[in-house]
């Protein structure tokens, strides 16, 4: 029924490493540095507090259990109590560098990114759904905040405290640190397997879970459909299904890790025996001493630790690799719409708009637009018609460039649209579509968007009486402050319109083009919307495109599309005269 497949791409695990995605990440930290700084500082201290407790151990065997001296004891005691102290002080020190590091990066590579989409233009949107792209801001910059946490810093941490735990055995007996490396193979054999493994499971539970993910977003979104259409349980089979393969995914996944985490563990304890086995004769040869033992049985343990952790630390630096490769592949698009580096202004806006053969197609060479052409004269307010998918959403798109023409030229006031400041042009080209888009907040904010929230009172209240809005805004429990939930879902359809237009008066751009906005309107307001259109209209150029006769009727005159061309142009009694194209499409839609 649905397809998944654009969510496998997102799913590849690669690399565990790759030198240059972590120096692009490393740029990130750059007016951090400082705390990077320390926090691998940190981590020598860290490792000589934790090879110094065996030391201590069998210095406290040694020369005082045996001996039987007590206050030697109650030293090396309160030293060993004073090295722990000071290990987990500086442990929580660093663990809360690494996690500042990390929250850091977060925030100013989801910042980076969030600017970087802003820029992107319409066709990047029409490609990249808004879930994966919610996916890079959110969760693939939290993976890759994890290198700092969890990832390559930890690991850098064991390799210290690793090194150092080797030297020392070495320098204490070599031949019973041989002994202990002896197990090294089996072990690295054992992982390699374990990790393999875990890794197809690992990227199968990834795959899994973004189908679950697409799935639950589209049924939400979708679910009064569902529901109207009584689907509910061949939705509900279908997410059982997914929710039962990711869970089987999980559980594999789990069992390797589980398994791997278990098999070194129990290498580490085979260890512990052969050393015990092994020490026990050297200490009846007078080698080794009783405190030796037991130390480095310690460090053994050590030793086995981190390698023990390291399956946990390598998933997490592949998937921060994989995120990481996809936010850079993000963040390198280029927006293929940009404002032109030296703007030809034309001031002051006259608001002529001029459509010269233009040719246009939203991909490949299936053109919506095929040398279309015609022409507005500033306050001039022209009707656009046509049939469904004739192209005339496409021509509102092309004048405030959310698309650029493939061929031919858009001109306002003269000057290719391409030459404009694209801020002065869309500051200049307002657009009130069928459905309004109203963010959360309150109706005060929604009315200022444009303005950046500063506008006189009088200007708003004009605006808001200008548009038959004042009304019903003060008919709300609080007014102007009323919080509107996500897209206005609590104001009708009539009522978003007429909050649409007051907002388009404050904005008050000289060309205005009303995509449809009158046709959903319910039969109740559409006298008030229709009355505030008006006044919105005055003195503007306009671009109608509409199929209500009472709304193309405001028009001077009316263009009408059909096969990617203006094909006739004239009033409505003219076209009506000529029987033509438009003459059929007002009869099929008045019923005559
Ligand atoms: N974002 C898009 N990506 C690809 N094709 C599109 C897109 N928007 C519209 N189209 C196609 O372009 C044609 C014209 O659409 P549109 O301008 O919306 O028509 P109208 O507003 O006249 O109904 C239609 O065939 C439609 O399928
Ligand atoms: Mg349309």
């Amino acid at each position: 029924m649905r397809s998944h497949g654009h969510f496998a791409a997102d799913e590849i695990l690669g690399k565990a490493y790759d030198s240059r995605l972590m120096a692009r990440v490393w740029t990130f930290t750059r007016p951090h540095r400082a705390v990077v700084f320390v926090t691998v500082v940190l981590f020598f201290p860290i490792a000589l507090l934790e090879l110094l407790q065996p030391y201590l151990l069998k210095i406290a065997i040694d020369h005082h259990i045996l001996p039987r001296d007590w206050l030697g004891l109650t030293w090396v005691a309160l030293a060993f109590l004073g090295a722990l102290v000071l290990l987990y002080a500086l442990r929580a020190w660093q663990s809360y560098l690494t996690h500042l590091t990390g929250q850091r990066v977060l925030h100013d590579l989801r910042q980076a990114l969030f600017a970087h989409v802003q820029k992107m233009d319409a066709a990047f949107f029409d490609r990249n759904p808004v879930g994966r792209l919610m996916t890079r801001i959110l969760n693939d910059v939290e993976a890759v905040s994890e290198v700092f946490t969890s990832g390559l810093v930890s690991i850098l941490g064991d390799v210290v405290t690793l090194t150092g735990v080797i030297v020392v055995m070495l320098g204490m007996n070599w031949k019973l640190a041989l002994v202990t490396f002896s197990l090294v193979p089996l072990l690295v054999a054992v992982a390699a397997f374990f990790r393999a493994k875990a890794r197809t499971a690992y990227r199968l539970v990834r795959t899994r879970l973004a189908q679950l993910n697409a799935f639950l977003q589209e049924s939400l979104q979708g679910m009064a459909v569902i529901q109207l259409f009584t689907r509910e349980r061949q939705e509900f089979l279908r997410f059982a299904e997914l929710n039962r393969e990711h869970h089987r995914a999980q559980f594999r996944s789990s069992v390797y890790d589980a398994a791997l985490y278990a098999a070194v563990e129990a290498i580490g304890s085979a260890a512990v025996a052969i050393l015990l086995w092994h020490g026990g004769g050297q200490i009846w040869e007078g080698v080794l001493t009783f405190g030796g033992l037991v130390a480095f049985i310690e460090y053994t343990n050590r030793f086995f630790l981190p390698i023990r952790d390291l399956g946990a630390k390598y998933t997490v630096m592949q998937s921060a690799m994989a995120s990481s490769e996809r936010i850079f592949g993000l963040l390198d698009h280029r927006p293929s719409i940009v404002s032109s580096s030296r703007p030809v202004r034309a001031e002051p806006v006259r608001g002529a708009i001029e459509f010269g053969d233009v040719w246009f197609a939203y991909g490949g060479e299936e053109w919506v637009l095929s040398g279309c052409s015609f022409r507005v004269a500033p306050g001039e307010r022209v009707a656009l018609v046509g049939a469904t998918g004739e192209g005339k959403t496409t021509i509102a798109r092309l004048l405030n460039r959310s698309y650029d023409v493939s061929r031919g030229q858009v001109l306002v006031d003269g000057v290719d649209v391409r030459e404009w400041d694209l801020a002065a042009l869309r500051r200049q080209v307002g657009l009130i579509p069928q459905d309004v888009f109203l963010f959360t907040g309150t109706v005060e904010a929604n009315l200022k968007l444009g303005a950046d929230g500063v506008v006189p009172a009088d200007v708003l209240a004009r605006a808001v009486t200008m548009a038959n809005a004042r009304a019903f805004i003060e008919s709300l429990p609080d007014g102007y402050q009323q919080e509107l939930r996500e897209r206005g879902a609590n104001l009708s359809h009539g009522q978003r319109q007429l909050l649409a237009i007051a907002r388009c008066l404050v904005y008050n751009p000289a060309v205005l083009v009303l995509d449809e906005a009158t046709s959903s309107v319910d039969p109740e307001s559409e006298a008030l919307v229709q009355q505030a259109m008006g006044r919105l209209l005055a003195g503007r150029t306009s671009l109608i495109i509409a199929h209500r006769l009472s709304t193309i009727r405001m028009a001077h005159r009316i263009l009408v599309l059909h096969k990617g061309q203006v094909r006739e142009e004239g009033s409505h009694a003219d076209l009506l005269r000529r029987r033509g194209l438009y003459a059929r499409l007002y009869e099929l839609q008045c019923g005559k």
